[in-house]
């Protein structure tokens, strides 16, 4: 709820020009590094999907892992990484997306879902959706079915929750 929201909202630092110019970069590690909100934030995910609801929580690399781990250990389930390009050893499928100049790569191992098993996909920020978009594609290739789909942080002006419509969008803060 808001209290959450504005938890997220004292441990967000803005930094220009990063990591090219004209681009403002939302950095959470200040959140990261803070237990107790930290813990706020993880125990807010939790509690809006509601920890029946999920088998398996989807971590994207880097900074989703974070969020994704703190979640499967406080709900007992597991995580799987979607990883970036060439670092999974094992077949994998693979989707690429379009960033501001060039594409990126995710990947996830093609075993990495019990077929039905309802994935909760986690990342810190929502910017253009292309790596949401990838990831939600991977996981539905791979055999999960998408639970629910949560970051800390989304920008709304840059319309990612209408490119992954009808899929939902959950955010603990959006601005
Ligand atoms: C950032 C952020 C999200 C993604 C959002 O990751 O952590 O994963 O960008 O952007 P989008 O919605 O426009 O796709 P980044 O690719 O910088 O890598 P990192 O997590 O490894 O730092
Ligand atoms: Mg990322």
């Amino acid at each position: 709820g808001p209290q959450v929201a504005r938890l997220v909202a004292s441990r967000v630092l803005d930094v220009p020009d990063f990591p090219r110019p004209g681009v403002l970069f939302k950095d959470l590690m200040p959140l990261f590094a803070d237990g107790a909100v930290f813990r706020e934030v993880i125990d807010g995910i939790v509690a809006y999907h509601g920890r029946e609801s999920f088998d398996v929580v989807v971590g994207i690399e880097a900074r989703g892992f974070v969020v994704a781990a703190a979640i499967a250990y406080a709900t007992g389930v597991g995580v799987v990484p979607v990883r970036k390009a060439g670092k999974l050893p094992r077949p994998a499928y693979s989707a690429s997306y379009a960033l501001e100049y060039g594409e990126a790569t995710l990947e996830v191992h093609e075993d990495a879902f019990t077929a039905g098993h309802r994935v909760l996909v986690v990342d810190d920020v929502l910017a253009t959706g292309g790596t949401a978009e990838a990831t939600l594609g991977l996981v539905e290739r791979a055999g999960g079915t998408v639970a629910g789909f949560t970051v800390l942080l989304e920008l709304a002006f840059l319309g990612a929750r209408e490119r992954l419509a009808p899929r939902p969008v959950h955010a603990l803060l959006t601005v």
